[in-house]
């Protein structure tokens, strides 16, 4: 499935999303030279500084401009000044619902020479996948105020899921479990069964279902809460994790502090329907603080663009930038946090492009 040329939507963003989006274009360009990947980008001025601009978070049609592309690459959205959820809501969570993103993807990978907050644990252990779905939940933004701002107030906010929904995420987990081949071939759903009585019944039971499709993958389960646990005391039980919006967002942080931090952590909204466009990010917000000191850590990012890579039909050239990162900070980064790397940002990149 391969394009040639590769159409590539960058929108660097806010804060630190422009510098590591930078070092990404970097490595992408170095790789597509020796790849012979014929690629063109176009920058989308998104984000914060533009909000407090022009007032609007997408402006009209800009949507469908993205849909022209094969991919779409995010360095960062969050801007002090504009309060919470704005652009949360209006950017970030509107492309992946407009562009229905159903998947999202988190490789949880500890990088050799990586520092893990886990005790004794190394790259050996700390190797498995969660697919979250992205596009139902108490993210579908159902719900409302009754007498605001008075002391009889009520909020509702409802979590929704659909049949289709879950469907549709647990069976590509189920072929992401198979193709990924770990010789564990267990795919868990992670979800709250014991409380979560309708909506999560409806996923375990499409989890049964579906199971009965893939004889060669084991079918697991564990309650959210005990997910968090094991994932602390035995991260080396998982190979895939599927499991809701909510739960996914909250253990794939759980999940990258294990694997290093948010400077190494990269994940992808992916539609993996024919003609989808998928969009893939750091993990790491726009640390507003690090902005255009060149002390921000550019993995994450790089990572990022080795996935989008790995997906719109380039899975070698893919492989090739995970195994630069994996050189770099296995034998020359002192640390992934920001200005702890021994590195700046820049000379982050350049290493990256070297071991390529
Ligand atoms: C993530 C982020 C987003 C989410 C925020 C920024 C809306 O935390 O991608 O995990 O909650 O999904
Ligand atoms: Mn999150």
């Amino acid at each position: 499935m391969s394009k040639t040329p590769l159409k590539i939507a960058v929108i660097g963003g806010d804060g630190t999303g422009p510098e590591v989006t930078r070092e990404a274009l970097k490595v992408l360009k170095a790789v597509g030279a020796k790849d012979g990947i014929e690629y063109r980008t176009q920058d989308f001025d998104f984000g914060g500084a533009r909000y407090l601009r022009t007032g609007e978070t997408l402006p009209a049609g800009a949507v469908d401009e993205l849909r022209r592309f094969d991919a779409i690459f995010l360095g960062a959205v969050g801007h002090p000044d504009v309060p919470p959820g704005v652009l949360e809501k209006g950017l970030l969570l509107e492309l992946r619902f407009q562009l229905d993103q159903y998947i999202n993807l988190r490789p949880v990978k500890l990088f050799p020479g990586v520092e893990t907050p886990l005790k004794d644990r190394g790259p050996a252990d700390i190797d498995f996948v969660v697919v979250r779905e992205n596009t139902e939940d108490l993210y579908c933004g159902v719900g409302g105020f009754l007498k605001k701002n008075t002391a009889d107030e009520v909020a509702s906010q409802t979590a929704v899921y659909t049949r289709k929904g879950c469907e549709r995420c647990i069976r590509w987990a189920f072929e992401f479990t198979r193709r990924r081949n770990n010789p564990k071939k267990m795919l868990t759903l992670v979800a709250k069964t014991n409380v979560l009585t309708f909506g999560h019944d409806l996923w375990w039971r499409t989890f049964q279902q579906v199971s009965k499709e893939y004889p060669d993958i084991k079918a697991d389960y564990n309650h959210v809460d005990a997910c968090c646990m094991w994932m602390v005391k035995n991260p080396d039980y998982y190979d895939v994790i599927v499991t809701t919006n909510m739960f996914g967002d909250i253990i794939t942080d759980l999940a990258a502090v294990i694997q290093g931090g948010l400077g190494v952590a990269a994940g992808g909204n992916i539609n993996p329907d024919p003609g989808g466009v998928s969009m893939f990010e750091p993990m790491g917000g726009s640390a507003p603080k690090y902005t255009n000191q060149n002390v921000i850590n550019p993995i994450a990012a790089i990572n990022a663009m080795g996935m989008l890579l790995e997906h719109t039909g380039y899975p070698r050239s893919g492989e090739r930038v995970l195994n630069a990162i994996m050189r770099v900070t296995g034998t020359k980064m002192k640390g992934q946090a920001a200005g702890k790397m021994g590195y700046s940002t820049q000379q982050v990149g350049d290493l990256v492009c070297e071991a390529l």
